[in-house]
């Protein structure tokens, strides 16, 4: 099989939407635009994921305050700080960076955030609203696939899309993202049968599971588009996604790296999320 694989350049993509909101910012925004992040103990990439939105929110020039907790912080203590921030005027929107440490459900920090400052689009009236067709906020990783799509003219309405992988984070409002754009779409997990077989009736292919280059070329149809959203290391501790890129390459009809390809876009979207929060207030 040789087909001209097209790689999606998410990191030029995102570029572009970061230039677009910087120019929004600098020209209809009389005040500042503020995110504040909240994060616990030090999981490495976590705090790499902080930095990168932090760097995000200086170029596009919105302020970001960054709470980075002990990891065994009692809850109480974080919830006194999500009741400040929800009431604080300068604070648009507000995230918790996952993954928490164990004694901590993340569900109990979330739904404490102020809906109308849920920029990650984690709370359950978020979520609810990518059912009834009403949700404010999209969560960025979703929607930043959907914006990959649409840039690069790719049918979604009428195509078999298959999502590996049902996190509340990605696979389940990516699925719902993409039935509302008239997909017929497949969730599959660690314990859907005949996953391959399933992979391979994809036309486009995303992949959620944190499992090292676990898609190969031998698993998706020809010409498939196939977006990777996982972020591991391989055996050698190089990043890579879930998707074996290399034999992938050639198969595909599109696909995105690792890194270089979603991971970005997650970023941009954040920052739109925060505009649209900061729109809210007005
Ligand atoms: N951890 C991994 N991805 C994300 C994300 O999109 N948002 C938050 N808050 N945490 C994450």
């Amino acid at each position: 099989m040789n087909i001209d694989t097209k790689v999606i350049n998410g990191q030029k993509i995102a570029s572009i939407i970061k230039d677009q909101i910087k120019d929004v910012i600098n020209q209809a925004y009389p005040e500042t635009v503020g995110l504040a992040v909240i994060s616990l103990g030090n999981d490495e990439a976590s705090q790499i994921y902080v930095r990168n939105k932090q760097k995000a929110c200086d170029y596009v020039g919105i302020k970001s305050q960054i709470y980075n907790f002990e990891a065994n912080t009692p809850l109480e203590d974080i919830l006194e700080l999500i009741d400040v921030l929800n009431n604080s005027h300068s604070v648009d929107g507000i995230l918790i960076q996952l993954p928490l440490p164990a004694h901590i459900n993340p569900r109990d920090l979330i739904s404490a955030i102020d809906f109308k400052k849920d920029v990650d689009g984690f709370s359950k009236e978020s979520l609810a609203g990518l059912i009834t067709g009403d949700t404010v906020f999209k969560s960025c990783t979703s929607l930043g696939i959907i914006e990959l799509l649409k840039y690069e003219k790719i049918k979604i309405s009428g195509k078999k899309c298959v999502v590996v992988g049902r996190s509340n984070i990605v696979g389940k409002p990516l699925a719902l993202m993409l039935l509302n754009e008239d997909a017929t779409v497949s969730i599959c997990h660690s314990k859907t049968d005949n996953l391959i077989d399933e992979i391979k009736t994809a036309d486009i292919l995303i992949t959620a599971i944190g499992q090292p280059k676990f898609i190969t070329g031998d698993m998706i149809k020809p010409g498939a588009v196939v977006i990777d959203v996982g972020i591991n290391r391989d055996i050698n501790q190089k990043l890579c996604g879930d998707v074996d890129f290399d034999s992938c390459f050639g198969i595909a009809g599109y696909i995105t790296p690792v890194p270089g390809g979603v991971g970005p876009m997650t970023v941009a979207m954040l920052l739109k999320n925060c505009l649209t929060a900061a729109n809210l207030k007005i």
